[in-house]
C-alpha cells in the first residue's frame, strides 16, 4: 500500500515509518515540523534505503490537504500528527482543542472526497481517564483528565460516527500506553524540545550529563514501592502494532475497532531509574518531590485484544527499553541536529 503517515517526522511517526518500509509499504509523510526536525528525514532515507517523500504543512490547511489527497495517490493513512503535551494542553485548552480536532477533520474530509477510508489514528491510554479498573480493557467507559485527553476521546467519537455512517470506512483507533525506547540503530529517537515532560526522556538526559537530577513524582501512591506504575512499550513494538492494525483492517469487514497497545506489565518510577542504570552504567540522581497533578497511581494494559486479533504482541523488556533509549541519548545527546 501507500500509506499516508501524519506526524510520520515525529517520535512515533517516524519508527512506524521504519517499519512500514520493512513491510514493503510505500510511504508519503506529512509533518509541519512545529516538534521535530527536519533532519530526521535523511536518517529514515539511509535506515529504510529508499527516499521518502515529504510535505510539510500542517494539516488544519484544508486547502493544503486538498491538494496533497489530489496530488498523491494514497491508499491508507496512519494520524499521528497533533499536540500531545497534557501540562501545556491545560493552559492552552483551545490551541489543543482547534489543532487537534481540526486536523482530524481536514484529513477526514479529504480522505472521504478521494475515496481513501482505511485510517489508523493514534489514541492514548488516557481515555480511560481519572480511575480506571486494572489491567485496562477497551470496553472501559471513556473520559479525560485535561484537553489533551479530551481531545483522544473526542476523535474516537468522530471516528465511531463516521465509521457508523458508511460502511466503507475501516478505522482503527489504537490506545498507546506509555511509549519509550529507540531504533534499534540508534539513529532515531525521542527528541523533546525544552525540558522533557515525560520519565524516560528526562532520565536519559540526566544519564548524559544535560540535568542534574530527576524528581520523582510522588512516594506515597498506592503501589508497591509507592511511586508511579506505568506500562512502558517500546516504540519499535508500537510501530510493528501500527503495521499489524492497517493489515489487519485492509483485510477486515469491521468499520470501527479498537485496541489497547501495551505489554501488560507494570512497572514503577523506581524500577526505570534502576533499569536505565544498568544499562547506562551511570547514576541517576533524583529527589522524591510532590505528586504531579492530574497523575494517576497505576495504568497497564490489557493486551489480550491486541494480542489475539492482529496476532501482534509487545517483545521488549524494561531492559531493552532502556539499552535502546542510551544507545540513542548517548549518540545524540543533544537530539537531531538542526541541519
Ligand atoms: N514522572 C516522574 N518524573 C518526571 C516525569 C514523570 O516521576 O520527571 C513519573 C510520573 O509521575 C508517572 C511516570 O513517571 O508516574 C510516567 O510519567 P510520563 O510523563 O512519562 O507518562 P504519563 O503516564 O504521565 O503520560 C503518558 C503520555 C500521555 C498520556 C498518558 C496516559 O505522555 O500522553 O501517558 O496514557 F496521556
Amino acid at each position: 500500500m501507500r500509506v499516508l503517515v501524519s506526524g510520520g517526522a515525529g517520535y512515533i511517526g517516524s519508527h512506524t515509518v521504519i517499519r512500514l518500509a520493512d513491510a514493503g509499504h510505500d510511504v508519503v509523510v506529512v509533518d509541519d515540523f512545529s516538534n521535530a526536525k527536519p533532519t530526521v528525514v535523511g536518517r529514515l532515507e539511509a535506515l529504510t534505503g529508499r527516499p521518502v517523500t515529504v510535505h510539510s504543512f500542517d494539516l488544519t490547511d484544508v486547502d493544503k490537504t486538498e491538494h496533497l489527497f489530489s496530488h498523491e495517490p494514497i491508499d491508507a493513512v496512519i494520524h499521528f500528527a497533533g499536540f500531545k503535551a497534557v501540562g501545556e494542553s491545560v493552559t492552552k485548552p483551545l490551541d489543543y482543542y482547534q489543532n487537534n480536532l481540526d486536523s482530524t477533520f481536514s484529513l477526514l474530509r479529504a480522505m472521504g472526497r478521494h475515496d481513501v477510508r482505511t485510517l489508523v489514528f493514534s489514541s492514548s491510554a488516557t481515555v480511560y481517564g481519572a480511575e480506571p479498573s486494572l489491567p485496562m480493557t477497551e470496553d472501559l467507559p471513556t473520559s479525560a483528565t485535561n484537553p489533551y485527553g479530551w481531545t483522544k476521546v473526542m476523535i474516537e467519537q468522530i471516528l465511531t460516527d463516521v465509521a457508523a455512517s458508511d460502511d466503507r470506512w475501516r478505522i482503527a483507533a489504537l490506545r498507546y500506553f506509555n511509549p519509550v525506547g529507540a531504533h534499534a540503530s540508534g539513529d532515531i529517537g525521542e527528541d523533546p524540545s525544552g525540558i522533557p515532560n515525560n520519565l524516560m526522556p528526562f532520565v536519559a538526559q540526566v544519564a548524559v550529563g544535560r540535568r542534574e537530577k530527576l524528581s520523582v513524582f510522588g512516594d506515597d501512591y498506592d503501589t508497591p514501592d509507592g511511586t508511579g506504575v506505568r506500562d512502558y512499550i517500546h516504540v519499535d513494538d508500537l510501530a510493528a502494532g501500527h503495521v499489524a492494525a492497517l493489515d489487519r483492517i485492509s483485510h477486515a469487514d469491521d468499520p470501527m475497532s479498537i485496541w489497547n497497545l501495551g505489554t501488560g506489565q507494570g512497572v514503577s518510577v523506581l524500577q526505570v531509574i534502576q533499569a536505565f542504570e544498568r544499562a547506562s552504567g551511570r547514576p541517576i540522581p533524583y529527589e522524591i518531590a510532590p505528586r504531579r497533578p492530574g497523575d494517576i497511581a497505576a495504568s497497564y494494559a490489557d493486551p489480550t485484544k491486541a494480542n489475539t486479533e492482529l496476532g501482534w504482541r509487545a517483545t521488549k523488556t524494561i531492559d531493552d527499553m532502556c539499552a535502546d533509549t542510551w544507545r540513542w541519548q548517548s549518540k545524540n545527546p543533544n537530539g537531531y541536529p538542526d541541519a
